[in-house]
């Protein structure tokens, strides 16, 4: 396989960063319901710091997305096919800003959040969404409620779309035989 059909090293440098850290954080905040009581807060601040993280690499990702060509689909790609994984991609870098966006607009609301200082894996003090601090409790009770809702249920779409997209590039490497994952793989 030539250079131009991989990704770049800083892409695929990127994806797998991005993918490690977002599976790492499903299993946290799925695993942080199951744990006795005193592994529950520093599970879920690893989870926030490594969300934070997750959404200043996808700004980074996004910028490279913007800049530079991906390489080209393999020639053998059906129309529909193309479609599909163009629509699977955009949702994803969707989904995985609103991941990380309202796990912080559902943290910044949360009632404690004064006594519980945002610091990034215990050791770079970060910040709350100012204009979510500074509004009435009551307000900020149902935004924490309502965030906290639609980051569950854009998780479950991130479950449905990485099956279609780790799904789809099975599909290629394994029925069709196109050497799909070594674009993607130094
Ligand atoms: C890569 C980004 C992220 C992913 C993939 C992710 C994923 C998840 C998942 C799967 C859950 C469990 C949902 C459930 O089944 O109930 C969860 C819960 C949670 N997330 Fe995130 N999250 C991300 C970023 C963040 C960020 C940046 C914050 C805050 C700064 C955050 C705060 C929370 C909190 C507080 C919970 C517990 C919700 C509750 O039960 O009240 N998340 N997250």
């Amino acid at each position: 396989m030539n250079a131009v059909d991989r990704y770049t090293r800083t892409a695929i440098l990127l994806h797998w960063a991005i993918a490690v850290m977002i599976f790492v954080n499903i299993v946290l905040g799925i695993g942080s319901g199951y744990v006795p009581d005193s592994w529950v807060r520093p599970m879920i601040d690893l989870h926030k710091s490594i969300g934070i993280t997750v959404l200043g690499l996808v700004l980074v990702r996004l910028i490279w997305r913007l800049t530079h060509k991906p390489p080209a689909f393999p020639a053998g790609y059906r129309p529909w096919e193309r479609r599909a994984a163009h629509g699977v991609h955009l949702a994803l870098y969707g989904l995985i800003l609103a991941l990380p966006i309202t796990g912080w607009i559902h943290d910044s609301a949360w009632s404690a959040a004064a006594s519980h200082p945002l610091v990034l894996f215990w050791v770079i003090p970060w910040f709350r969404l100012g204009f979510i601090t500074h509004l009435a409790p009551a307000t900020k009770h149902d935004l924490h409620l309502w965030f906290g809702t639609i980051h569950t249920a854009c998780s479950y779409a991130l479950y449905a779309l990485l099956a279609l997209h780790i799904g789809g590039a099975l599909k290629h490497q394994l029925i069709d035989r196109v050497p799909e994952l070594q674009r993607m793989w130094r």
